[in-house]
């Protein structure tokens, strides 16, 4: 078993500026909100793990299900060499595709790349103590901005698997961006493995955003003590009410933090004095639902062709697989 690498293209003072200027702008503006990468710290990979086994959290089951379903054929389609996984977090799912790649004798290295650098360490250790035929090259690292830096195959072709609905938080034309960006750093004839969250009955996806145990409240909340340990701001986490909300006309679910009170909030580390009105609500959190069609329509505009699809029997959940043109 060759010893696991860790790349880290995110230090502590790139992290710290990124984070300063994501609260300057997103504080600043109006209504406020914030990007969701700043909720994963150890604290918060952790309860997203919780959200991923809750009753009312669907989208994990469903696309773990459709892997199963899905990977023998993935595997029979392109003999990968490597499996880079972005915003892979704790890697769970990702054990189907690695025995299914396994099994065909091709893969020698799985790349994962996170922006948790604890969550990315525990997902390293325990693959590469399942594989040890497999060389694992984490990466540290932001990908909306590190694509072009991933490693490149050994001879053969990569697979890029986005899983978990993660392409529903970015913003449309951060979206756009990604694709476009995803399709630059590939050669023609590399993959690309994506699993996003289709619109259904708002009865099922607004639980899936705030179950009744509070765990995705508390998760939400967690943004605020990132904030108050890495600013030094003041926030009283608790005078904030989680709130999630089905946006129609943007197909969208809306993860937001709602004031109790009016509150001013002091942030030393960016020198900011913010104030918050009585039931003010700051958006945290965009999680897109996409309607199939759609979906396949905007890879095909950035390049990627020969798609298959599989969805659940609800259409809740979609696992594409497509090819950089
Ligand atoms: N793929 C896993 C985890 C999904 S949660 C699953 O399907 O269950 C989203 C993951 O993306 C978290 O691990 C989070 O730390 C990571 N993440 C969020 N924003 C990111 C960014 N901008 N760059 C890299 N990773 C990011
Ligand atoms: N990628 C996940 C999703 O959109 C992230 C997520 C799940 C999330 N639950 C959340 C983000 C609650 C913020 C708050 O499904």
């Amino acid at each position: 078993m060759t010893a696991p690498v860790l790349e880290v293209h995110l230090s502590d003072s790139n992290a710290a500026d990124a984070l300063h200027h994501d609260v300057r702008v997103g504080l600043s503006a109006d209504p406020k909100w914030l990007p969701p990468r700043w909720f994963y710290d150890a604290r918060g990979s952790e309860l997203f793990e919780e959200i991923t086994a809750l009753p009312e959290y669907y989208p994990t089951r469903t696309e773990r299900e459709l892997l199963r379903r899905s990977v023998r054929q993935i595997a029979a389609r392109a003999a990968v060499d490597t499996l880079v996984e972005l915003g892979s977090g704790s890697s769970e799912k990702t054990r189907l595709l690695l025995d299914a790649f396994a099994a065909t004798g091709s893969l020698q290295r799985y790349v994962p790349l996170d922006v948790s650098e604890s969550a990315l360490r525990g997902a390293m250790a325990a693959v590469a103590r399942e594989y040890p035929a497999l060389a694992v090259h984490g990466v540290v690292g932001d990908f909306t901005e590190h694509l072009e830096l991933l490693p490149a195959s050994q001879g053969g072709r990569r697979m890029v698997a986005f899983l978990g609905g993660t392409i529903g938080n970015l913003l449309p034309v951060e979206r756009a961006g990604f694709f476009a960006a995803l399709r630059a750093a590939l050669d023609p004839g590399e993959l690309m493995l994506l699993g996003a969250g289709l619109v259904t009955d708002p009865a099922v996806m607004v639980p899936a955003y705030d179950d009744a145990a509070g765990v995705t409240a508390e998760f939400n909340r967690n943004v605020l003590r990132v904030l108050n340990r890495e600013l030094g701001s003041d926030f009283d986490v608790d005078a904030f009410d989680h709130v999630a909300a089905w946006n129609a006309p943007q197909g969208r679910i809306e993860m937001r933090l709602r004031a109790r009170h009016a509150m001013t909030v002091r942030l030393p580390a960016v020198n900011m004095t913010v104030h918050y009105a009585e039931g003010e609500q700051m958006r945290t959190e965009v999680s897109t639902k996409f309607q199939r069609t759609e979906l396949e329509a905007e890879l095909a505009e950035a390049g990627f062709a020969d798609q298959t699809c599989w969805t659940d029997c609800n259409d809740r959940f979609a696992l594409v697989l497509a090819e950089a043109a």
